[in-house]
């Protein structure tokens, strides 16, 4: 059974993210996968000053949610990465995450994140590919680095208003076909 690890990277509870990724959540349930879904505005994650404690073998510095979430990563095979844009870029609560990932970089935490699984899921208000594109290369560009292998990457365009994807059946079906494509991709 695939293990998945879903996070709602938008600080707006319902919003479109949530609302795409519970798709994606729902078909990878469907499909018989064990999933978790965490959402980072409810959460304290500190940002990452560069301490290296994670490289000397000692646990992060920082003590706040991440400390629970480092062992959910572990025990995952499949992470979902949910966020709007926001000015180009992913939300401060999903850069923060990430941030933390830096974690995974070390020699000792590496095999943690080796080979996992990673989706991407983003919504925005435009629908130009130049404002969506340097979010996606910024989760490929820095889970390829820890070398995670992609999973599947869905954007929705077109969608400000809180709940307006739910104008879009065929967008949500697609997420829904990814979450059960997803459930199939467990190690
Ligand atoms: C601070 C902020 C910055 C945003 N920047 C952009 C942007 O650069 N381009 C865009 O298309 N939409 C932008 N948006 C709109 C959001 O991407 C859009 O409303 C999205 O649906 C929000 O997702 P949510 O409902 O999950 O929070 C921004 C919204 C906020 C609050």
């Amino acid at each position: 059974m695939a293990k998945i690890l879903a996070v709602v990277g938008s600080p707006r509870k319902g919003g479109n993210t949530e609302i795409l990724v519970s798709k994606m959540v729902e078909g990878a349930g469907a499909a018989g996968a064990q999933v978790e879904v965490i959402r980072l505005g409810e959460l304290q994650i500190r940002e990452c000053d560069g301490c290296h404690a994670c490289w000397r073998g000692r646990p992060c510095s920082k003590k706040d949610d991440m400390q629970g979430i480092y062992p959910k990563i572990a025990a995952s095979e499949i992470i979902v990465f949910g966020t709007p844009v926001y000015w180009y870029g992913p939300t401060a609560l999903m850069k923060a995450f990430i941030d933390r990932f830096v974690y995974f970089n070390g020699e000792a935490n590496r095999s943690m994140i080796r080979g996992k699984r990673a989706a991407v899921a983003v919504v925005l208000e435009e629908t130009h590919e130049q404002t969506w594109r340097p979010v996606v290369e910024f989760f490929e560009r820095s889970l390829g680095y820890l070398e995670m292998k992609p999973a599947g990457t869905i954007v929705v365009g077109g969608v400000g208003e809180k709940g307006a994807i739910l104008k879009l059946p065929e967008r949500l079906e697609e997420a829904h076909r990814l979450g059960i494509a997803l459930a199939g991709e467990g190690r």
